[in-house]
């Protein structure tokens, strides 16, 4: 079976150790896939949506995995049972991924794979204010778009702003990422009034050590 380049990235952040649950699965791709390559017996996978569940369920049957993928319908992590230690959270926005962190079955939890869409520095913040540090990184460059795995292990290691904005591993290569994430902010600059001096300076003040990042 064939996956998409992003999610075989996500498929190679699994180790043997790792007791899997997909939260957000929607169509359960990844889970069938790391199940048929025998990257895990078996998985947790689950969505809020009941029609994205379905569509996951719908494809379980497809490769007849019933018995080796375990569908759940429900909010977050209140779906997963007491041998889950890993998370997969992916495809969705940082505010989303805070509130599914946001519960106390998280101490059961020794990793998390998180590929968000947005706020880095939020993310990675409030992640690491849980009692874990980042043992990994890595930049995707999928059908035209840019994504950002990160894995998170239980621990606790400081970062500066600059890491928790563009990643303590990230900044020490991602040439092309760091060039693209600058010229995304000359376009917004571009588009901003001059009077709007404080929204200007921001960008700018990003844009210097995004120019040196863009040259490591
Ligand atoms: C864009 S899809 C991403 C699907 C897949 N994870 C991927 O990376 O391709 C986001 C999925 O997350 C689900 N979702 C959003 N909020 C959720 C929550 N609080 N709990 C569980 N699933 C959620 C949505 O229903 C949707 O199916």
């Amino acid at each position: 079976m064939k996956i998409s380049k992003r999610l075989q990235s996500l498929a190679g952040l699994i180790t043997s150790e790792d007791i899997v649950a997909d939260i957000g699965c929607d169509h359960a791709l990844l889970d069938i896939y790391l199940v048929l390559n025998n990257i895990v017996s078996k998985v947790l996978v689950s969505d809020v949506n009941e029609n994205a569940l379905a569509n996951g369920i719908n494809n379980i049957k497809k490769y007849h995995l019933e018995d080796k993928i375990i569908p759940k319908l429900g909010n977050g992590i209140e779906t997963i049972t007491d041998d889950i230690n890993t998370l997969i959270i992916s495809g969705m926005g940082t505010s989303t991924i805070k509130k599914i962190l946001s519960n106390n079955k998280l101490n059961q939890i020794k990793k998390l794979i998180i590929e968000s869409n947005n706020d880095y520095y939020l993310l990675r913040s409030f992640i690491c204010s849980k009692g874990f540090y980042i043992s990994h990184e890595n930049v995707i460059y999928d059908n035209g778009k840019y994504y950002i795995n990160i894995v998170f292990l239980r621990g606790h290691q400081n970062y500066s702003v600059k890491e928790l904005t563009y990643g303590p591993i990230l900044i020490n290569g991602n040439k092309d990422y760091f060039e693209y994430l600058y010229n995304k902010n000359m376009n917004i600059l571009d588009n901003i009034p001059k009077y709007k001096i404080g929204e200007r300076l921001k960008i700018r003040k990003s844009n210097i050590l995004l120019k040196k990042l863009k040259r490591k």
